[in-house]
């Protein structure tokens, strides 16, 4: 039977060698991206840059292959802050998002001067202005703003639609004061607007139709105030298939590539900065999924086979803790049995994880082989990116090990967090004693 190979490894050896489930990431993959951006994107459209939004899956080890690549770095709490401080990345690089910020994550930001803040509402930027003013220390922020589209993705995935709980709408006086402040404000130097209109979108009309809209609000501000924009941030979003394209012996779907959203954002951007003789500002794009999403697979252990009539589940030995998507956006995954994937008699099942929930189905249909017995290493694809950057304890389940893989080799990046790690800052309070 042959195997399933993932950056060079065979996945039945890193099962029975780490354990299951287990969480493998290829790193040539996500070099692959990075030199994709740097050869499409960053060389093709000058004044540009790329920070990665870390939400996607934020580890010491990405953080390093991040600054390695060059990028910058999206954080959007103290938690990831924490990660790229530990991992030693540059501050200069790194943004620190997020519509609720503690006044902990700001004093943070302004004491490790972070490269930008990424500002979502008035009250907030009150806050960073009274600390910047304080703690004596400049800030680079961008507002964000919600362009009011609603592009065609999961209802949870879409963030720019007009009543989204992220930024102020680009229309009305919650921007205009926000604008106001930010520019009286002594400590605070506003760079621009940042906008991201949501995830897993996989045509760039939504991103260009809010460049169109950002830059009406940039003209204005020019005209009417005489404020100037340097930066504008067109956020990440870019969608990823459900098969890796070019992993051996497995039939991929094709790879979307990135410049189908900068080329038309870039492009949007540069005729309408022309026709209302604007220069153009300086861009950068947050990709998170993109970058990681098809380098991930996570692979379990079958534990059971159910044969019911209609339906034959096969159970897992994990579930929604290690990959919540299936039930938090019905995401849709794909799988197939790594020590069997030349296997051609194959039958339809549905993937079930071993949580105490009927929403526990990690994948409802797919076709594996029907000799699939206990003891059998299922490997389901791109789960790289909102995996284990999202994963819980439910159930107490522990959390899957993390590996590296790379032209064979295999490396740890996060050790298996046992069920004793879990209790781990719990105690038995004496009035129970
Ligand atoms: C502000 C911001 N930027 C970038 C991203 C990355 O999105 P994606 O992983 O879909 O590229 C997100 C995702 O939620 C986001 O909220």
């Amino acid at each position: 039977m042959s195997h399933l190979i993932w950056g060079g490894a065979d996945c039945v050896d890193l099962a029975r060698a780490y354990g299951t489930p287990l969480y493998v990431v290829d790193e040539t993959i996500i070099r692959a991206r990075c030199r994709e951006i740097q050869n499409t994107f960053l060389s093709r459209w000058s004044a540009t840059s790329v920070c990665y939004a870390g939400k996607a899956f934020l580890t010491l080890a990405m953080a390093r292959i991040m600054e390695q690549e060059g990028l910058g770095l999206d954080v959007v709490s103290g938690g990831e802050l924490l990660v790229a401080q530990k991992a030693g990345f540059p501050m200069s690089r790194v943004e620190l998002h997020g519509n609720a910020k503690s006044e902990r994550e700001l004093r943070a930001a302004l004491s490790l001067g972070v490269g930008r803040v990424i500002v979502d509402g008035i009250m907030e930027l009150e806050v960073l202005s009274a600390l910047a003013d304080e703690l004596e220390k400049d800030v680079n922020i961008m507002i964000r703003v919600s362009p009011g589209v609603n592009p065609h993705t999961h209802s949870h995935l879409v963030t720019g639609h007009l009543g989204s709980k992220f930024g102020l709408p680009l229309e009305g006086e919650l921007l205009r004061n926000a604008v106001c402040l930010a520019v009286t404000s002594k400590h605070v130097h506003l760079k621009g607007f940042h906008f991201h209109v949501g995830s897993q979108i996989f045509e760039p009309d939504f991103h260009v139709e809010s460049v169109r809209r950002v830059v009406a609000l940039v003209d204005k501000l020019q005209k009417e105030y005489g404020i100037a924009t340097d930066e504008l941030n067109f956020g990440g979003g870019f969608g990823v298939g459900q098969m890796p394209d070019g992993a051996p012996g497995i039939k991929g779907e094709p790879h979307v590539p990135v410049a189908l959203f900068t080329d038309a954002m870039m492009s949007a951007l540069t005729q309408e900065c022309e026709a209302r003789a604007l220069s153009r500002p300086a861009v950068v794009i947050e990709p998170g999924r993109w970058i990681i999403g098809t380098a991930g697979i996570t692979l379990y252990n079958v534990e059971t086979i159910k044969r019911l009539d209609g339906v034959t589940y096969i159970g897992v030995d994990g579930g929604m803790p290690d990959n919540p998507r299936p039930s938090l956006y019905s995401a849709p995954y794909r799988a197939v049995l790594a020590n069997k994937t030349d296997d051609a008699q194959l039958e339809n099942v549905s993937i079930a994880g071993k949580c105490c929930e009927t929403g526990d189905i990690l994948i409802q249909s797919e076709l594996l082989p029907s000799s699939v017995k206990r003891g059998d290493i299922l490997a389901v694809f791109n789960t790289g990116a909102y995996n284990f950057s999202m994963a819980t304890n439910y159930n107490r389940l522990g959390r899957p090990a993390l590996v590296f893989v790379k032209d064979g080799a295999s490396y740890i990046a996060a050790y298996r967090r046992t069920e004793e790690d879990l209790l781990q800052g719990e105690v038995v309070p004496e009035i129970l004693r």
